[in-house]
């Protein structure tokens, strides 16, 4: 039996017994009294931090319809991506903000069980509520799409959503909650979750931060993700807005893998939020 295997199962206690000392019970989200919500602006949000990408339907019949169905293989199991549509019986229709709110900022479901941090609520817990509510407004324009969510397909003890509990409380940094204020860093850390796919992990699926961006093996078990780090990508600010825009490298080489999908969402964005992204990365240098 692995080390993993009895690491997850201590934790299972652990966290049965966290979940006695702490009260799972959130402050409700902070919205000021005059916020009016954004739906344009919650369509650029959509993009940027890649809703799309993961939760498209399968066969989809019109743009952004999010029935799920999408797999996605790691050293735990298939998990699919769920329905987020807006059909009230088999994705989120009826839902209430405080109910998105909850998922994306603490990884929790409305009766409060954790989900697996294959959904990347470790970064969008970085976004404001503003956004989030934003965001909210955008996904009630999209179309209901009515087919149930797939089962993930999990071990033991992997499929149990109380391991997660203790998974939070070492890698989901609440500390940073609502405090970038600087767009860049905004745009790569919180919504674009660019260190998802492109930091190496730990046994545990924690991102190893030591190699920010440093690239690592591809979690679905085939090939690795490029590093993106400044020291081994070695392209200049224009080149990196280009391949944001158009997908193409700096040797008309064209973006391939699952970086496909996050080129379709970053050429939405405007230029001067690519200019961002590429600084963010460009600054790593110096740090
Ligand atoms: C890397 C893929 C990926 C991305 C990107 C992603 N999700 Fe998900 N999402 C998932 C998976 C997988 C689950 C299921 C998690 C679980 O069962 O614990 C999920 C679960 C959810 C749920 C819970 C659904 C339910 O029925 O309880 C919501 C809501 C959600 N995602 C919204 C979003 C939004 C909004 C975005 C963009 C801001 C987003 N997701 C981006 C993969 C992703
Ligand atoms: C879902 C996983 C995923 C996410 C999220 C992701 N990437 Fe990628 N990225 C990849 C993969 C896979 C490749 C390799 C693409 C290829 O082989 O053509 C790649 C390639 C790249 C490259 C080109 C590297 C090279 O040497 O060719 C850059 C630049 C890049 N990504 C930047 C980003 C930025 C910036 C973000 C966040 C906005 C991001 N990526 C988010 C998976 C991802």
């Amino acid at each position: 039996m692995s080390r993993l295997f009895f690491f997850l199962l201590g934790t299972v206690f652990v966290s049965a017994a966290a979940f006695i000392v702490f009260d799972k019970d959130y402050p409700n989200a902070q919205l000021p009294a005059q916020y009016v919500a954004d739906v344009d602006h919650g369509e650029t949000l959509f993009y940027a931090s890649g809703c799309r990408s993961c939760h498209l339907s399968t066969n989809p019949t019109s743009p952004n319809e999010l029935g799920g169905g999408e797999a996605f293989q790691t050293n735990f199991g298939t998990f699919y991506a769920p329905n987020i549509s807006t059909s009230s019986t088999y994705g989120i229709g009826s839902w209430t903000f405080e109910d998105f709110y909850v998922a994306m900022k603490h990884g929790q479901n409305p009766t409060g069980s954790n989900y697996f941090p294959v959904f990347p609520y470790s970064s969008y817990s970085m976004m404001n509520t503003e956004d989030i509510a934003d965001l909210w407004s955008y996904l009630q324009t999209l179309p209901a799409v009515d087919t149930p969510s797939k089962k993930h397909d999990l071990g033991f003890p992997f499929n149990i959503r109380e391991t997660i509990t203790v998974w939070n409380m070492l890698y989901a940094d609440n500390a940073k909650y609502s405090l970038i204020d600087d767009r860049a860093t905004y745009l790569v850390e919180a919504l674009g979750h660019c260190a998802q796919c492109h930091t190496p992990r730990n046994i545990l699926g924690g991102l190893k931060t030591v190699a920010w961006l440093k690239g690592g093996k591809n979690p679905s078990g085939k090939g690795k993700i490029p590093s993106i780090h400044p020291s081994d990508l070695k392209w200049s600010k224009e080149e990196i807005v280009e391949y944001l825009s158009s997908g193409f490298t700096p040797d008309y080489d064209v973006a391939g893998g699952k970086m496909a999908s996050v080129v379709e969402n970053t050429s939405r964005l405007s230029e001067s939020d690519r200019i961002y992204i590429a600084e963010y990365l460009l600054r790593l240098n110096d740090e």
